[in-house]
């Protein structure tokens, strides 16, 4: 009896023993990815809330700024590695095992998102087919057809100006650059007539919702008075969708013969008819593009024209370079190759001031980035905005276009990220910020309010860095030019 319970305390103590071992061994393990410590469970209850309470983008720079370029963090318990390094997060650009994303499955069925669209599909087969019908849309022919309408388009909106303007003349910039960027996508995808403000107004909702269900814990979708109202923002621009869809129907029926390049939507209204993609999938495709450039492009212009007006020099550059280009154009034809300033410009705000600062993905298999195991189903946060300051610029945290003058290797400058993951529209957005910009700045200069610069406005960076818009430090007066440019042959450049 007595030998019986001696040796099961043996027993015991041996597993216990190692139990210990083995706790001590992944603990040791873990500790070489750098980050905060697991502390019983603390850990990744403290991060989770740095995330939720600060917004994603300003937690990430926090944590590598604190841990270093390889940072391991938890997002609702699931383990989660922030990467600022160039060669890493190159690695994971270019690598076709993370080309899926992560978020709350529940917050993403929310905004429609959940093995739909695009954006955050991570139903790998039903992304890829997504995706072509964006690639399509957004390169080759279609391109010709944007400078054209980004031209006339911007020129419309700022014939208009005059009933944006309030009663010190000041303009809404932020808003006319929405305007403007969601009447050019419609132009371009789409083609029915829409509501703008309505539809801005929806889709500044939409995103709003997105920002705050992504990654929040399951119990916030069953507390119904937290919830409902972003419930009810994400449905309100869906069935605008939907109806601006059925219109797109009714009007394809109707007409008898078909252009020969079919916009997006009507690809989109085929395939469904073929039975290629479901109702619902056609309508948050369409709802993604439409959103698209909405949400970054006219932020990322309005972030432009601030650092225009605290760079002087540089948009005296600007003006005399678009000068002369045109003058040697004497046809009033404009060669946007040759527009290196301002493609610099470009480059340099994308750099300084982003408006997508990080990407989210997700690790399909095992791996090993740079010495470190990835088991598979890591979070994974590319922080390239963080990146863009840290490696390979002469002056990594001032606004200098010294920093385009030699040539940047790819690895080191990725503001749409590249590989199979990227920016479907990374060429479009180059081609409509360019002739968006050249149709601005070739009739007015903007000055902010006094003292607004981008250092002194209020911004969050949460899913993207964007300015907050309570207050009237976002207007500008727009100042005509003395001598403006011929710009009305330029409809059939390419860019
Ligand atoms: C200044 C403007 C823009 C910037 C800085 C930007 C940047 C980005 C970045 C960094 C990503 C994530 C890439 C990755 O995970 O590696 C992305 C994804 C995407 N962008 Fe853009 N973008 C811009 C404009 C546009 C425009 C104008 C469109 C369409 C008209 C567009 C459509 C998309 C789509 C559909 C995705 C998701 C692609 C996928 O998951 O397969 N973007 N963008
Ligand atoms: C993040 O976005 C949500 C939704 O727009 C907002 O309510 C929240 O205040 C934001 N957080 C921060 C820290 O900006
Ligand atoms: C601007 O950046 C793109 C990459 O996004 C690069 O291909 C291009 O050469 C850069 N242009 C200049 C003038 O540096």
């Amino acid at each position: 009896m007595s030998v019986d319970v001696s040796s099961e305390v043996t027993v015991f103590l041996l597993l216990m023993f190692l139990l210990l071992l083995l706790i001590t061994w992944s603990r040791t393990h873990r500790r070489q990815i750098p980050g905060p410590s697991f502390l019983a469970g603390l850990g990744p209850l403290l991060t989770y809330s740095r995330f939720i309470w600060t917004g994603i983008g300003t937690a990430c720079n926090y944590y590598n700024n604190k841990y270093g370029s390889i940072v391991r963090v938890w997002i609702n318990s699931e383990e989660t590695l922030i990467l600022s390094g160039s060669s890493a997060v190159y690695h994971v650009l270019r690598s076709a095992h993370y080309i899926a994303r992560f978020g709350s499955r529940t917050g993403l069925e929310c905004i429609g998102m959940e093995g739909k669209g695009i954006i955050f599909n991570s139903d790998v087969h039903l992304w890829k087919k997504a995706r072509t019908y964006f690639s399509k849309a957004l390169t080759g022919p279609g391109l010709q057809r944007t400078v054209g309408i980004c031209v006339s388009t911007t020129a419309k909106h700022l014939d208009r100006l005059q009933e944006m303007t309030d009663s010190s003349g000041h303009v809404d910039a932020l808003n006319l650059l929405r305007a403007t960027v969601v009447d050019i996508s419609n132009k371009l995808f789409l083609r029915v007539p829409i509501n703008e403000k309505d539809l801005l107004v929806k889709i500044h909702h939409y995103f709003e919702t997105w920002q705050t269900v992504l990654i929040k814990p399951d119990i916030f979708f069953k507390i119904g008075w937290l919830y409902n109202k972003h419930k009810k923002a994400a449905q309100e621009l869906q069935d605008v969708m939907e109806s601006l869809l059925e219109t797109k129907r009714k009007m394809i029926k109707e007409s008898e013969k078909l252009d020969d390049d079919l916009d997006f939507a009507t690809e989109l209204i085929f395939a469904q008819n073929h039975g290629e993609l479901s109702a619902d999938n056609v309508r948050q495709c369409v709802l993604e593009m439409v959103i698209a450039a909405p949400d970054t492009l006219s932020i990322s212009l309005f972030f432009m024209l601030m650092l225009l007006k605290q760079n002087p020099d540089v948009e005296l550059r600007i003006v005399e370079e678009m000068n002369t280009v045109l003058r040697e154009k004497g046809d009033g034809n404009l060669d946007y190759h040759s527009l290196n300033v301002l493609e610099s410009f470009i480059n340099e705000s994308l750099r300084f001031h982003p408006v997508v600062d990080f990407t989210m993905r997700k690790a399909l298999e095992d791996d090993n980035i740079e010495g470190i195991k990835i088991a598979k189903g890591t979070n994974i946060i590319l922080n390239i905005g963080l990146m863009h300051k840290t490696e390979f610029f002469p002056h990594p945290t001032e606004f200098s276009l010294a920093n385009f003058d030699r040539t940047v290797p790819s690895r080191f400058f990725q503001p749409f990220g590249c590989g199979p993951r990227s920016c479907v529209g990374k060429h479009i957005a180059m081609v409509m910020m360019k002739a968006i910009l050249v149709a601005l700045l070739s009739r007015f200069t903007v000055c902010p309010r006094q003292g607004c610069t981008l250092n002194s406005i209020r911004q969050t960076n949460n899913l993207s860095q964007q300015p907050v818009e309570d207050e009237h430090s976002l207007t500008m007066r727009f100042i005509p030019r003395a001598t403006q440019f011929p710009l009305n042959h330029i409809f059939s450049q390419e860019m």
